[in-house]
């Protein structure tokens, strides 16, 4: 069964790019490499040992999208991207308006006219917008607080709605948690340009010397210990979840959410503390004001993908924290070019 895989080079992306190619899947990646470099993907057919075509191509690109599809039999789509930077969305409306939403929407016309139905849509849990309770289930309200999110709100809209238009469509919206981690081997993980926005990537930047000490974003919140609490899930947990989401959705039509966490929350100060521990050195921090638009506590009801997707969060906070820490301790400077990659992909001939 054939894949495409929007968006396979990027941190998500290239995780459910291994569990898919381990899985006998056919892969076939279209990145635009925006936020995310090719090295990723040698280093995905170095892990894997597999072959998988690889389209540098922006979604945006209805002609190059259709040479996709009529040169390969795509049973499915997985579609990871997008950009995602929370305050850079709020400086850039436009362009997360325009790129998020238009490629959306031609991936769709494209998918519809190739008569390619089944798709796996990256949602976020920024949908629930500013939760009174958590554990949130699905059915929680919803609202955004940032054009980024409202990107995410509108296109779970548009997909409900194309799901209404006709049966042939069957869709699986995730709406994950706070991905962290990486994979085993070390040769992948999250690579954010310049100076990280997210908590993970700041503390591993951190312990490697990088940066020279963790912003803890407010200590007065309701939580166990004033600081923000998160539902932080591996990476490659996540991308396993994409597999299940893809068993169900091949045979069924509609629409399904799914929430993506583990259930559990951990505080700033306890992620600082687990990485702590499994990088053996301390981890400098300071408490700083609270960031604009920070929630005090936010985890995910998992129930609804335990039961209908068979899939649970398997791996702790400690295999999170271990796991970012050997990505960034033997890549400090993310995927460089002149790193080793012992195989190149087959890149496709598209320009
Ligand atoms: P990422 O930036 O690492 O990956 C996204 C990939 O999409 C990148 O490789 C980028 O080059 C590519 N891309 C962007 N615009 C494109 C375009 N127009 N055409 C072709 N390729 C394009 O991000 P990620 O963390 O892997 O996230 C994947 C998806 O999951 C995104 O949709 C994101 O919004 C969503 N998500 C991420 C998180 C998170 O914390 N990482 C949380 C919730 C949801
Ligand atoms: C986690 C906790 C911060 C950085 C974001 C997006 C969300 C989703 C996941 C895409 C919070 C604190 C952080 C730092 C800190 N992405 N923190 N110092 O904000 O929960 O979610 O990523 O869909 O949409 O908003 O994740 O990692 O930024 O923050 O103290 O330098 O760490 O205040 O409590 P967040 P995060």
């Amino acid at each position: 069964m054939a894949i495409l895989i929007t968006g396979g080079a990027g941190y998500i992306g290239s995780h459910t790019c291994i569990e898919l190619l381990e899985a006998g899947y056919e892969v076939v990646v279209v990145d635009n490499l925006s936020n995310s470099s090719h090295i990723s993907l040698n280093r995905v057919a170095e892990i894997t040992n597999k072959n998988f075509t690889f389209y540098k191509m922006d979604l945006m690109d209805r002609g190059g999208l259709e040479l996709v599809f009529s040169r390969h039999s795509i049973d499915a789509v997985i579609h990871f991207a997008g950009l995602k930077a929370v305050g850079e969305s709020v400086q850039l409306p436009l362009s997360y308006y325009y790129t998020n939403i238009t490629s959306t929407l031609i991936l769709c016309e494209v998918m519809n006219k190739y008569n390619v139905h089944k798709l796996v849509f990256s949602s976020s849990a920024t949908v629930y917008g500013r939760p009174e309770l958590s554990p949130i289930a699905e059915d929680s309200p919803l609202g955004a607080t940032n054009p980024y999110g409202r990107t995410k709100l509108m296109l779970e809209q548009i997909l409900q709605d194309l799901a209404a238009s006709s049966e042939q469509w069957g869709i699986s919206i995730l709406r994950y948690f706070n991905p962290i981690g990486a994979h085993k081997s070390g040769k992948i993980g999250e690579n954010p340009n310049g100076i990280p926005n997210n908590l993970m990537p700041y503390i591993s930047q951190v312990a490697v010397g990088k940066l020279e000490k963790v912003n803890v974003f407010g200590s007065d919140y309701e939580t166990v210990d004033g600081t923000g609490v998160r539902d932080y899930i591996h990476v490659v947990d996540l991308a396993k979840g994409h597999l299940r989401a893809l068993e169900k959705v091949m045979g069924k039509s509609g629409v399904d959410i799914y929430n993506l966490g583990t259930g559990q929350g951990y505080s700033v100060l306890e992620m600082i503390a687990g990485f702590e521990r499994v990088a053996g050195r301390s981890i400098p921090y300071q408490i700083a004001a609270r960031r604009p638009g920070d929630i005090a506590v936010c985890f995910a009801d998992t129930q609804k993908a335990n039961a209908e997707l068979n899939w649970t969060a398997e791996r702790g906070i400690e295999e999170m924290c271990e796991d970012s820490w050997r990505w960034q301790s033997s890549n400090p400077n993310g995927y460089e070019e002149n790193s080793s990659s012992v195989r190149e992909i087959a890149a496709a001939s598209w320009e």
